[in-house]
């Protein structure tokens, strides 16, 4: 099976192709190759690799910036998948996409499935519940996961500003009335492929929108002090802010805790406990940095 994977330099796209699966014939395009900033190239890029499957692991995630660039998000987040997953209609090939929790406006107290009536307050969650609804529209042969509060041992991410703020001071600051669920880019790929192997077995009406998040809620105050139980950093103290007390461009959601029993349901698929999944990617940090590194 014939598969193109769309950004693969990122924290998901990286994961995607560490936990590639060999069976599979894989193409990663990153730009310059492809820019989705460009949709009208879209089209021919796809239906000249000829792919059964096609994984757009790229996107417009600068959050805060997507506040002064809402046309450039827009493109990227909502029109570019709109064109590869009409692409992808034309050859019968399936689209995947990722979305966010961004897409609700956090006032819930019960976690959100995927029914859940969607309200994005921001300019970047706009743009990916455009991008979600141009793909169901195009294409049934869709498979959507919205995901959360992501991280890897690669790239920008909340679980690396940590270490870095730590290495610079005993007193780091951390927003503690934000919930949600951290969620391990290479678990999330685990499932992709997952559901991908499923697919390739026929699973013809399984497609749409799932989400896919690490297993339990925190707070980013209660991610960031696991961080430091983990490693081991007794004089590094986080200190539980509220969001008032850290303004931001884009408002984040106050509580984004997604629901995943559809995922487990239709695929049989669920992503392991988030405390287990920090550990894990601080156990390959400290490899990548070299056993024993002080620094991690
Ligand atoms: N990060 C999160 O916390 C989070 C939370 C919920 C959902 N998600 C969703 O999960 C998915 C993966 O996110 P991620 O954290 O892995 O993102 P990421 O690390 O920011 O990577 C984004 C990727 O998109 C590529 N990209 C950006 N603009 C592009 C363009 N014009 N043309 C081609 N490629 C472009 C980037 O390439 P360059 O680096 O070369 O620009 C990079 O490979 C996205 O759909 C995101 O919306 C993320």
């Amino acid at each position: 099976m014939k598969i193109l994977v769309v950004g693969r330099v990122g924290q998901l796209g990286s994961a995607l192709a560490e936990v590639l699966p060999g069976r599979y014939e894989t193409k990663f395009l990153d730009q310059p190759d492809i820019d989705l900033a460009a949709p009208s190239s879209l089209r021919e890029i796809v239906l000249s690799s000829r792919p059964a499957v096609v994984i757009n692991a790229a996107a417009y995630t600068a959050v805060d910036r997507a506040e002064s660039e809402a046309a450039l998000a827009h493109t990227i987040n909502a029109e570019a998948p709109l064109v590869m997953a009409s692409a992808c209609k034309e050859i019968d090939a399936v689209f995947m996409h990722y979305s966010t929790d961004f897409v609700f406006d956090g006032a819930s107290g019960v976690p959100y499935t995927e029914n859940s009536p969607t309200a994005p307050a921001s300019v970047y969650g706009q743009s990916k519940l455009a991008g979600e609804e141009a793909i169901a529209a195009a294409t049934e042969r869709h498979v959507i996961l919205r995901t959360a509060w992501l991280y890897s041992s690669v790239g920008h991410n909340f679980l690396k500003t940590m270490l870095r703020l730590a290495e610079g001071g005993s007193e780091i600051r951390v927003v503690a009335d934000q919930v949600g669920s951290p969620t391990y880019a290479w678990d999330l790929a685990q499932v992709t492929w997952a559901i991908v192997d499923a697919l390739g077995r026929g699973s013809e009406d399984r497609f749409g929108l799932y989400h896919a998040v690490n297993a339990g809620v925190t707070s980013w105050h209660g991610f960031a002090t696991k961080i430091f139980d983990l490693i081991g950093w007794k004089g590094v103290r986080v200190r539980a802010i509220s969001t008032e007390e850290y303004p931001t461009p884009a408002p984040r959601p106050r509580f984004s805790a997604l629901s995943c029993e559809r995922l487990r349901q239709t695929f049989d698929l669920t992503l392991p406990d988030w405390q287990d999944a920090v550990a894990r990617c601080l156990q390959r940090l400290r490899v990548e940095n070299g056993a024993g590194s002080t620094s991690l």
